[in-house]
C-alpha cells in the first residue's frame, strides 16, 4: 500500500461495513470534491471530499471510488486520472492507473476517461443505484435518466464513531490546535492586529504541516460578537478582549477550539464575570458527554448554567424557567445572549455527519464512546445591537470556549486540555513570550 493514514485492513473494514448495508444488486458511486477556480487560471487549495478520503484515502482531484455489489459480493474500482507528462510538467506527478491499482485499497483502478462506458455496465441490472450529487458534472449527466439514491444515508452512520487510529489522528489535531492557541496567547499584546494573531495560530500550522479546517475567526472586542466574523483586519484596543476561534486538520482529520482573552493580559470585573459563567458552562457541558445521554443533554447543561448566570448578573429578569424557555425547547430570551448550538461532531469534517447540528429536524444521535464532539457555548453582548437591551457594564463583551471531546465509557476526555482556560492561568499566559 501506498503511504495511507490507514492500513488496508481499516479501509477494507470501512468498505464492507457499508457495501453491506447495500441491497445485493447495486452500486455505489463517489466522486470527490471538484477542483473550483479562485480567479482565471488559479484554484482554490485541493482538498478531497471526506467520503473519498473515509474509503479509500484517495486524495488527488477527478477520482471517482466504485463500489458493484452482485450476488451479495462485490468489487471495487478507482477511477483516476491517467499518467500524462505534459500536465505533470505543470501539475505534478500523478498516481495514475497503475500506481492506483497497486497502492490504493481498492480491487482494481481504472482511466477516468472509460468512466462514462463503464457506468454504464456498472448500473446495469442493479435495484439501487446509491450516489452524491452536485459534485462531478460528468458523473451527474450520466446518471440523470436513472433513479439514484443518497449514498450520505449510507456512510454517515458509519463516520460518527471513530476507531483508535481516527482517535489517535484527532487527539493530533487537538493538539496541534492547542498549542497554536498557546502560542498565540504567549505573543499577545495590546494593539495587537487581528491578522497578526491570525497569522501566529496558522504560521504554526504550516510549521506542523498542517492547514486550517476553517477560517479562522479572530475577533477582538466587538467583532467577537459576530459568530462567523472572518475580517481580521482591526487593531484589538487594550482592554479588550479577542476571541480566536481555530482549528487544524491532521490527515483530514479537524480540530476546532475557541479561547478568549485579554489582550492587556487582565480581565476586568466584567469580563470576568461573564468568561468566569461562560467556564462554567463549558465545564457542565464537558461533563454532560456521557455515554447512553441524548444529544440534547449537552445543551441543556450549558443551557442552564448560563440562564441562571444572567438571572443572577441582572442581565435577564426572570425566573429560571422563563429564561429557558419551555423544556426540550430551550428558546427563552437566554437564546438572546447565547445564540448557536452547544456543540457539534467533529472528524473529516469539522461539523462532522451524524446530525445534531443546531436547527437540525432530528434529536441528534445518542452519545457513544468513540464520538468526538466539540462543546462552545458562549456569550455576546455586541455593542450594536439594537434588538434587546444589554447593560452598559457588559456591552462589547463576547466570549466563547471550546473544546474537543472523546466521549469514552468512563466519561468525556478532552483532546484539547494542553490549552490552559481557567481565568488565572489565561492571565498569566498573555504576552509571557514578548
Ligand atoms: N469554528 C466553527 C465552529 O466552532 O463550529
Ligand atoms: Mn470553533
Ligand atoms: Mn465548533
Amino acid at each position: 500500500m501506498a503511504d495511507l493514514p490507514f492500513s488496508e485492513s481499516e479501509y477494507l473494514t470501512r468498505q464492507k461495513n457499508v457495501i453491506e448495508d447495500m441491497p445485493s444488486e447495486s452500486v455505489l458511486f463517489i466522486p470527490t470534491n471538484p477542483k473550483s477556480i479562485r480567479s482565471n487560471d488559479v484554484s482554490y487549495p485541493f482538498r478531497a471530499s471526506s467520503y473519498m478520503l473515509y474509503l479509500c484515502g484517495w486524495s488527488e482531484p477527478d477520482g471517482i471510488f466504485v463500489a458493484r455489489k452482485s450476488s451479495g459480493k462485490w468489487k471495487t474500482t478507482l477511477y483516476v486520472l491517467p499518467r500524462d507528462t505534459k500536465s505533470e510538467i505543470w501539475e505534478g506527478i500523478r498516481v495514475g492507473v497503475e500506481g492506483a491499482s497497486q497502492g490504493w485499497p481498492v480491487d482494481q483502478a481504472a482511466s477516468i476517461t472509460d468512466l462514462e462506458k463503464d457506468v454504464m455496465f456498472h448500473i446495469q441490472g442493479c435495484s439501487e443505484i446509491f450516489t452524491i450529487e452536485g459534485l462531478n458534472n460528468e458523473l451527474d449527466k450520466i446518471l440523470s435518466d436513472v433513479d439514484t439514491s443518497d449514498a450520505k444515508k449510507l456512510i454517515d452512520g458509519h463516520r460518527v464513531v471513530k476507531s483508535p487510529s481516527e482517535i489517535e489522528l484527532m487527539a493530533k489535531a487537538a493538539t496541534l490546535a492547542s498549542n497554536a492557541h498557546i502560542l498565540a496567547i504567549e505573543s499577545t499584546y495590546p494593539g495587537i492586529g487581528e491578522w497578526q494573531i491570525q497569522s501566529i495560530v496558522e504560521g504554526y500550522f504550516s510549521m506542523n504541516m498542517s492547514q486550517w479546517s476553517y477560517p479562522s475567526i479572530v475577533g477582538g472586542g466587538d467583532n467577537a460578537t459576530i459568530l462567523h466574523y472572518k475580517e481580521n483586519n482591526c487593531i484589538i484596543e487594550p482592554g479588550n478582549l479577542v476571541l480566536v476561534d481555530a482549528g487544524c486538520e491532521v490527515e483530514g482529520y479537524a480540530s476546532d477550539i475557541t479561547r478568549t482573552w485579554p489582550v492587556n493580559g487582565k480581565f476586568s470585573d466584567a469580563q470576568r464575570e461573564i468568561y468566569d459563567l461562560v467556564l462554567r458552562a463549558e465545564l457542565a457541558g464537558i461533563d454532560a458527554c456521557q455515554p447512553g445521554s441524548p444529544w440534547i443533554s449537552m445543551h441543556r447543561a450549558t443551557s442552564r448554567v448560563l440562564a441562571a448566570g444572567l438571572i443572577e448578573l441582572g442581565i435577564l429578569d426572570c425566573s429560571i424557567e422563563d429564561a429557558i424557555g419551555e423544556e426540550n425547547d430551550f428558546n427563552g430570551p437566554y437564546r438572546n445572549f447565547f445564540m448557536h448550538g452547544t456543540g457539534h461532531l467533529l472528524g473529516l469534517d469539522v461539523h462532522d455527519v451524524g446530525g445534531g447540528r443546531q436547527g437540525d429536524d432530528d434529536p441528534g444521535p445518542i452519545l457513544k464512546a468513540g464520538m468526538v464532539v466539540t462543546v462552545e457555548p458562549g456569550l455576546y453582548f455586541g455593542s450594536w445591537r439594537n434588538d434587546v437591551s444589554i447593560p452598559e457594564r457588559y456591552s462589547g463583551i463576547g466570549i466563547r470556549i471550546e473544546d474537543d471531546v472523546l466521549i469514552t465509557e468512563s466519561g468525556p476526555v478532552v483532546l484539547t486540555a494542553d490549552c490552559p482556560k481557567e481565568i488565572d492561568e489565561i492571565e498569566a499566559l498573555v504576552g509571557s513570550n514578548r
